[in-house]
């Protein structure tokens, strides 16, 4: 019996991959969140490791058991999540943004409970740092990844992504559509890269998605 060697092919990489929701508290009892499960960015950090590379995770709160052999860094809030890949991307060969991070938080935490009296209550919400444009614009010769959560105009988003933020490729998800999206172990996606090459990837696993996820990767070596 030949015996299946596994695929090593990310061996002496450094990958760096970002996971989950981000979660911006309002006062001691709220917050405000998303329905990012981490399932797609923890297949990835599964994915890469068996693949033979060194992986760093920034996560946000999920309820998933990390890989074992993988470095984890857990976050809460976007700010979070951005110190924390700035601190780790400079020694990275590929970065993958996987998490649905927020685009605003509360402008100030209360530190008390708010409490409801008559009439509406009005929140105000200021813009978080763009962690994956930061990024793009400190991209250097790594491989830049990201994600992009849409329900209508999917590719013509998506793309607009890819210039804005100076990525390699996106992984674009609809997320309107049966057996992809948030919380369910399947996804439908397409990869678009900067060149134009539009790759759709039929409703599979997270984890064979991953695969190809990192298979793209692979092209854009150098
Ligand atoms: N992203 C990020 N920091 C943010 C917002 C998004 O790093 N503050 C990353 C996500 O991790 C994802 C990519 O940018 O890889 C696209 O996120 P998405 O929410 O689809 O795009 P936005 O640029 O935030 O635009 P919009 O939400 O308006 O569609
Ligand atoms: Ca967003």
């Amino acid at each position: 019996v030949t015996k299946h060697k596994p695929n090593r092919d990310l061996e002496g990489k450094k990958i760096l991959v970002t996971a989950g929701p981000t979660k911006e508290s309002i006062d001691p009892v709220r917050f405000i969140t998303n329905h990012s499960t981490g399932k797609m960015g923890y297949s990835i950090v599964e994915a890469a490791r068996d693949r033979g590379a060194e992986v760093t995770l920034v996560s946000g709160p999920t309820n998933i058991c990390p890989p074992a052999g993988v470095e984890v860094i857990k976050v809460e809030t976007t700010l979070d999540m951005y110190e924390a890949v700035m601190n780790s991307y400079a020694d990275k060969d590929i970065i993958i943004k996987s998490a649905a991070v927020a685009d605003y938080r509360p402008e100030t935490v209360s530190k008390s409970k708010i409490k409801k009296s008559e009439g509406n209550l009005t929140l105000t919400l200021v813009r978080n740092p763009d962690i994956l444009r930061t990024l793009g614009e400190l991209k250097g010769d790594r491989i830049l990844v990201g994600f992009a959560a849409e329900s209508d105009h999917v590719l013509e988003n998506a793309k607009a992504k890819i210039v804005k933020k100076n990525l390699d490729f996106i992984v674009a998800n609809d997320i309107t559509e049966d057996g992809a999206g948030f919380g369910v172990d399947t996804n439908i996606v397409h990869l678009i890269d900067k060149n134009g090459e539009i790759e759709k990837i039929d409703q599979s696993t997270k984890l064979e998605i991953a695969h190809r996820i990192l298979d793209k990767v692979k092209k854009f070596e150098k």
